[in-house]
């Protein structure tokens, strides 16, 4: 095979060897397959096509400064993939078939991780999805649960920690106040697509999402939530309608390390001129540092009402909250809390 030059990638699909998938069907799950078929037959009347009874997670894999490679947290996008199917009230797998099927979609694509110095990782896609046919609107009793892979370079495209600029969304919510937003459901991301390619095409990077009830406070980013840094402190909005990161909940074990004091609390757009540093931050985009947010009555609309700036750089703390959680996932720092699973080549 050509040699791949992973440090040139950017956040897409690269194709891979292989997928592993299982059914359940009546309640039964099948044995997991791998197959080196990237194309699945649905009925057209499955659920999935038609009210979008479908979830996902994001997890990474990473070849580490020992050659061992890392898959960082899985338990924690197994949970979190249950909670979303309780939530559309469909079968879903176990954690330990969760995270042995990821495994396995490691090893089967051993060779398409992307080597240390690449500063690129193996993105693993695990969705689950209602194939049962119905017309009604109803739950899914049988699902598909599928995990793929692809090697990934950062979100951007860009050099990792490079700034980007975000608009907030005025005129589109994400998630209702008492809706999905806390579950990582397919149909959470079909509601931002419209409003990000406006974004995208005003030349914005990142869309900054508001309570849908008031905006007046804070969410969280339409791929990531938000943190700032004011002080000595670490603040991040909490509410129940944005997706509760591992990344963030990573990041605020990691800022008490650094004697940070930590705030999950409401945080009002207001309070976006008195924040030193503003990242985004997940599994995809790591930490993206903001450069600038903007404020405008329309994403359509030219007019900018007020911007808040925070520097073409990374800012020195979010640098360092950087440095530590790569440095856990890449083998560089002692994983002090168990947070990686070391996956074996088969
Ligand atoms: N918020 C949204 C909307 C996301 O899509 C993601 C990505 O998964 C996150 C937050 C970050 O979550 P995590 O850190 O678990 O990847
Ligand atoms: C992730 O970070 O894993 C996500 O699912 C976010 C998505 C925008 C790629």
């Amino acid at each position: 095979m050509a040699k791949i030059d992973y440090s040139q990638r950017s956040f897409s699909y690269y194709p891979t060897n292989a997928i592993i998938s299982a059914k359940c069907i009546d309640g039964v799950w099948t044995e997991p397959e791998l197959s080196d078929s990237f194309e699945l037959s649905l009925h057209c009347f499955a659920g999935v096509f038609h009210y979008a009874p479908s979830c996902f997670e994001g997890a990474k894999a990473f070849m580490g400064v020992d050659g061992k490679v890392r898959l960082f947290r899985p338990d924690e996008n197994a949970k979190r993939m249950i909670n979303s199917a309780k939530y559309l009230d469909m079968p879903y797998p176990s954690v330990e078939m969760f995270v042995d099927m990821c495994v396995k979609c490691i090893q089967a694509n051993w060779e398409h991780i992307p080597p240390y110095e690449s500063g690129a990782s193996l993105y693993l896609r695990p969705v689950l999805f209602g194939i049962n046919p119905g017309l009604g609107i109803k739950s899914s009793k049988d699902v598909m649960f599928v995990v793929m892979c692809s090697g990934v370079g950062t979100y951007s495209g860009a050099k990792s920690l490079s700034t980007g600029t975000a608009v907030l969304s005025r005129n589109y919510d994400r998630a209702a106040t008492h809706g999905s937003g806390g579950y990582k459901l397919g149909a959470n991301y079909a509601q931002s697509l419209h409003a990000y390619n406006i974004a995208h095409d005003a030349g914005y990077r990142e869309l900054l999402f508001l309570d849908s009830a008031t905006h007046t406070h804070i969410e969280e980013f339409g791929s990531s939530n938000f943190f700032a840094i004011k002080g000595d402190t670490y603040i991040t909005p909490d509410s129940s309608s944005v997706l509760p990161s591992i990344t963030n909940k990573s990041l605020r074990t990691v800022a008490k390390e650094f004697g940070l004091k930590v705030e999950r609390r409401m945080v009002m757009v207001d309070e976006l001129a008195t924040f030193d540093e503003v990242n985004s931050c997940g599994t995809a985009v790591v930490i993206t540092p903001i450069s600038r947010i903007d404020d405008k009555p329309t994403l359509e609309g030219s007019e900018i009402t007020r911007s808040f700036s925070y520097g073409e750089e990374c800012g020195e703390i979010s640098r360092k909250l950087y440095n530590r959680i790569i440095g856990i996932q890449k083998g560089l720092e002692e994983d002090t809390y168990g947070w990686c699973l070391f996956v074996e080549p088969k």
